[in-house]
């Protein structure tokens, strides 16, 4: 199928070079020219793990094409994706000018049938709005089409190419007979492609996300519960994802959820239902909890150094919202920088993959290693902020004949309690006991 995508941010990206290893022809569209002429040449320019590979070969297979020019992208489109970013506006709510205006634009164009596809997560009732752009600016046939991406980042070209579901919002059996056709290939396992109205599908993503954040959230309240009764997060995240009917996924308990999805989406969703009149109180709770858990290390921190971390160094692990991605998006790496520096400590960072967006946005309030151990040269404390595969089996040794004091803020739980008892550190981590 020939199939246009409109944006090549994350989701852009990763759906066109997903699209087309499944042989359809892909014509990716941006106005920012530099970056399309960098993506002619095979550059990538974002960090996802496997996308290089798929990217590369669908370049050379003349399967994926990049241009500034919308009309020759979507000339012989069938279906045409918006992946187009939609950021809170000034008043929290999802910011619709760059779908809608791309909708205007395409509706201008097209002189034939196009099934028009939104990829974005964007509030409930956007689809319409996106008919209405189209009936107003065209009589051309088009089906508008909700169809919200489920990929977490690290593990988006898995996701896609191995979706658990795609869901489809449409009410035309056209729309839906080519949708269905474009996705056989990802659902060959038997998983569903579950097809709705699109007010449906809108919803669903933002339920989803919402539903993903409220949960990890529940246990980031219960691992603090934890350290107040003496209870190990472990043990009790253990017993309680055991049940079917909880499920073991997404019930780790950490720093805070962070990220470009869940902090946007639950409060989307949270103000958008206040314009229907209903007040979703348990998410207003998951953020005021999520940012509370954010700044719980450094509320550790100041109990232990007693309110005065002025002229301490720190080294910090992990600075990406999550491990596998260089996205600092929400990250709560960078709200313990904040008050850390604030209140006069020094912060010596790494990240295999976040360092340089930490160093456009904070290069000028914290410094920057070029590996974990260097990091440590003379800190008073590790504090570990995002669970990477290589902080997880360090040398303790050369940890302990670098730093000046041996002592871990752990946010990730990485660590055993009894070797780091049997290694003689003071390690404090979340919903667990301290050892000293
Ligand atoms: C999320 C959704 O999972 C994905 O379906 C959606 O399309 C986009 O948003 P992503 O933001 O890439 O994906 O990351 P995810 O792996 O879901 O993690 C989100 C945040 O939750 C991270 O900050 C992570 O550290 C945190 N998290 C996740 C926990 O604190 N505990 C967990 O058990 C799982």
């Amino acid at each position: 199928m020939n199939i246009a995508v409109i944006g090549t941010g994350y989701v852009g990206l990763v759906t066109g070079t997903c699209l087309a290893e499944t042989g359809n022809n892909v014509t990716c569209v941006d106005i920012v020219e530099e970056k399309v002429n960098k993506m002619k040449n095979g550059e990538l320019p974002i960090y996802e793990p496997g996308l290089d590979i798929l990217f590369h070969r669908n370049i050379e297979q003349g399967r994926i094409k990049f241009t500034t020019d919308l009309a020759e992208a979507i000339k012989d489109a069938v279906i045409i994706f918006l992946a187009l970013p939609t950021p809170p506006g000034g008043d929290g709510k999802a910011d619709l000018s760059y779908v809608l205006g791309a909708a205007k634009d395409i509706a201008n164009l097209i002189t034939d049938y196009k099934v028009i596809v939104t990829k974005s997560t964007v509030p409930v009732g956007t689809a319409d709005k996106v008919r209405a752009a189209f009936e107003e600016n065209t009589l051309v046939e088009v089906d508008v089409v909700s169809n919200p991406e489920f990929l977490r980042e690290g593990v988006a070209v898995d996701d896609f190419m191995k979706p658990d579901r795609v869901v489809v919002g449409t009410r035309s059996d056209r729309a839906k007979k080519l949708m269905e056709e474009l996705y056989a290939p990802y659902v060959r396992s038997g998983n569903p492609v579950i097809f709705m109205d699109e007010r449906s599908s809108e919803l669903t993503k933002y339920a989803a996300n919402s539903f993903l954040a409220t949960k990890i959230t529940f246990m980031n309240e219960v691992a603090n519960l934890c350290e107040l009764v003496g209870a190990d997060v472990d043990m009790v995240r253990r017993g309680v994802g055991a049940d079917d009917r909880i499920g073991k996924r997404f019930l780790f308990p950490g720093i805070g959820y962070g990220g470009s999805c869940f902090p946007k989406d639950v409060q989307a969703l949270a103000l958008s239902s206040k314009e229907y009149d209903y007040d979703f109180k348990i998410l207003d709770a998951v953020m005021e909890v999520n940012q509370s858990q954010k700044l719980k290390i450094v509320e550790k921190m100041m109990k232990y150094y007693n309110n005065d971390v002025k002229g301490k160094k720190f080294a910090l692990w992990g600075l990406a919202f999550k491990p596998e991605t260089d996205d600092i998006r929400e990250a709560p790496a960078l709200y313990i920088i904040d008050e850390l520096t604030k209140a006069g400590a020094e912060i010596v960072a790494y990240d295999p993959e976040g360092m340089e967006n930490v160093r456009k946005m904070k290069g000028d309030i914290l410094a920057f290693a070029d590996n974990a151990y260097e990091a440590l040269e003379g800190a008073d404390a590790l504090i570990i902020a995002t669970e990477w595969q290589a902080f997880r089996n360090p040398d303790f040794k050369q940890m302990e004949e670098k730093m000046a004091s041996k002592v871990i803020f752990d946010g990730r739980n990485l660590y055993d309690l009894h070797k780091m008892i049997d290694l003689g550190y003071y390690y404090n981590s979340i919903g667990r006991a301290t050892v000293n």
